[in-house]
Parts: structure tokens; C-alpha cells; sequence
């Protein structure tokens, strides 16, 4: 797979989208309105685009054309010349996490060459992540979740009562969170935001050793084009609810709808990640405002250089 125009360059201009969106989306942080709030990061995630020298293709979006006006999943962007890039992103990873102003709400890119990103549909992902220096397969999505954390455990070299799981706070995820309770690991339940959680397994700082959960598909591929840069295993596969999902799945060209998905598999070759906070979290700092100029923090990695940049921008408000 070809990575020209996979550079430094390229890698600050995502950066420069995601903080926009991500200024855009603060301004509405806590004032209870999740639509809003997505909408002030879609408009400028899309301006921002449309403004760079690519031949853009959303795979990941805001939904399919006829649901989602902007930056709907096959809409082309950019100015029609330059590199050709598949772009998954989500102006507003976490909208309720803004709109009550609680931690880790991100704006989230990444950009591929053509075909280097799972067309996950807009459905659920079982998913599984540790972030790197792990033997090849040392978790799987088919075996139990306290055996992932056992099979975790001994290659730590500490007891599965060391190991902290992320687990999004789910009804759905009672059965999990009663096996791992079983052989007392420490689980951190999140709200929302699992595109944080997975990329928390990268980071010593988190404390978070493994995510495991059902979240949906299209997050799946944004982390896996995080861990793609930064290192880590992650497996994924679709959960289909009703046939309307399984339509989903083959209007994006998916027909064996059992399969496993490994990294390679959700984000193949070359890639670039940018998030930047909107609120304060764990992974980054959220947007703030000081007098006349605005702060925000941003994560940009790139697999090609092998580059990952935290980036701090002060800029007039
Ligand atoms: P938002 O729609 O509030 O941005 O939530 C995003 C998210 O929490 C993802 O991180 C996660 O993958 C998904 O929603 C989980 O979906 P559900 O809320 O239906 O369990």
C-alpha cells in the first residue's frame, strides 16, 4: 500500500482539523445539548477538510447519505487534489461526555490510503485491545474474558488481581463484569468513549491494562488506526441486533459477517491518528480558554515515521 504524502506534514494538517473540531465542540461543553454539540464539530471538521489539498473519501462518518448531511460515510472531501486518503473520524467522539462536561470527550481522525480502513458499518464491535510488547495472540476474542486477563497476568508477571480492565458501563455487559469480578481484577468502567478506552492500554499512565466490551464498529476502527501507529493488538468483530445491521454491514461490501478482525484487518498499512481533547481527560487535556487565547492538546501519530507528537497550541480565540 502506497504512503506517499504520509508525512510530517500531513500528520500536523489532521492535528490542525481535530483541534478545530474540538474548539468548535467546547464551546458547548455542559450545556446539555449532545446535538449541538456534535454539529459545531462536524462543521468544522468538514470546513477544515475541504480546505486541504486531498482527495478525501469519509469510510467512517457520520452515518449513511441519507441520515447524515455532512461528512456522511462515502462524501468526498478535500479540494480534489493531492494524495487519495480514506478518512475515518468522529468530530465529536463522546457528545454526551460534553454535553455534560465529563471527562475523555475527543475529536478523533485518521487517514489512510484508499482501502487501508475496515468500512465498518454502523453497528456494535466486540473488541479486545492491549497495547504493545505482548507476544502475537496472547488475547482473543473467543476465549473468556477471565482467561484474557489470566493469559495478561502471567505475561505481566503479577496476579490477575493486578490487571485493570476498561469496561464501558453497560447492561450488556453484566456477564463480563461478573466473570472479571470473579477473579477480582480491577475493572474501570467508563460511560462513554471507548476509542479512549482502548488507547488508555498504550499508555503505563492510565493504569488500564486491557479493554474488553461490546462498543460500536466504527469507534473500533478509530482505535485500531491509534494502536496501528502506537503499537498493541486489538481484535474486533460485528454484533448484529436485527437484519437492518446486517444491511448496513453489505451496503459497505461486508458479507462474511462473523469475521474476527485483527489490527491488520481493521487498519491495514500506513496511517495517521490525530485526537485532540474537548474536555479534560485522562489520555489529553481538554480545550481551554484563557482571556484572548485558546489552549488545546493533541495527539498525532503516525505509522510510517513511527512518529506520536503531543502537540499544545495556544492560538487567539
Ligand atoms: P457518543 O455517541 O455520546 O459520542 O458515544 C460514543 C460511544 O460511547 C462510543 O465511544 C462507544 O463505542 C459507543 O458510544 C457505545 O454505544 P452505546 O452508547 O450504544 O453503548
Amino acid at each position: 500500500m502506497s504512503n506517499i504524502g504520509f508525512n510530517a506534514g500531513l500528520a500536523l494538517q489532521a492535528a490542525l482539523v481535530t483541534e478545530k473540531a474540538a474548539i468548535a465542540a467546547s464551546h458547548l461543553a455542559g450545556r446539555g445539548d449532545e446535538k449541538a454539540a456534535d454539529q459545531a464539530a462536524v462543521d468544522a471538521m468538514r470546513t477544515m477538510l475541504n480546505a486541504m489539498d486531498i482527495r478525501g473519501r469519509i469510510v467512517i462518518g457520520e452515518g449513511e447519505r441519507d441520515e447524515a448531511p455532512m461528512l456522511y460515510i462515502g462524501e468526498e472531501v478535500g479540494k480534489g487534489k493531492g494524495p487519495e486518503i480514506d478518512i475515518a473520524l468522529d468530530p465529536l467522539e463522546g457528545t454526551t461526555l460534553t454535553a455534560k462536561n465529563m471527562a475523555n470527550a475527543l475529536a478523533v481522525m485518521a487517514f489512510a490510503p484508499r482501502g487501508g480502513l475496515l468500512y465498518a458499518p454502523d453497528t456494535y464491535m466486540d473488541k479486545i485491545a492491549i497495547g504493545p510488547g505482548y507476544a502475537p495472540g496472547l488475547v482473543d476474542l473467543d476465549k473468556s474474558p477471565a482467561d484474557n486477563v489470566k493469559a495478561l497476568a502471567k505475561a505481566k508477571g503479577v496476579k490477575p488481581s493486578d490487571i485493570t480492565v476498561c469496561v464501558m458501563d453497560r447492561a450488556r455487559h453484566a456477564e463480563i463484569i461478573a466473570e472479571l469480578r470473579s477473579i477480582d481484577a480491577s475493572i474501570s468502567l467508563i460511560t462513554d468513549g471507548d476509542v479512549q478506552g482502548v488507547i488508555a492500554t498504550t499508555e503505563p499512565e492510565t493504569q488500564i491494562d486491557i479493554y474488553i466490551g461490546q462498543g460500536g464498529a466504527p469507534e473500533g476502527v478509530l482505535a485500531a488506526a491509534a494502536l496501528r501507529c502506537v503499537g498493541g493488538q486489538m481484535q474486533g468483530r460485528l454484533h448484529f441486533r436485527n437484519d437492518d445491521e446486517v444491511a448496513r454491514a453489505r451496503r459497505v461490501g461486508i458479507d462474511k459477517l462473523d469475521t474476527k478482525y485483527d489490527l491488520d484487518g481493521l487498519a491495514a498499512g500506513p496511517t495517521i491518528f490525530s485526537a485532540t481533547g474537548v474536555t479534560q481527560g485522562s489520555l489529553l487535556d481538554g480545550v481551554k480558554v484563557r482571556g484572548d487565547r485558546v489552549h488545546t492538546h493533541t495527539l498525532i501519530m503516525n505509522s510510517v515515521d513511527g512518529s506520536i507528537q503531543r502537540l499544545r497550541s495556544d492560538r487567539p480565540v
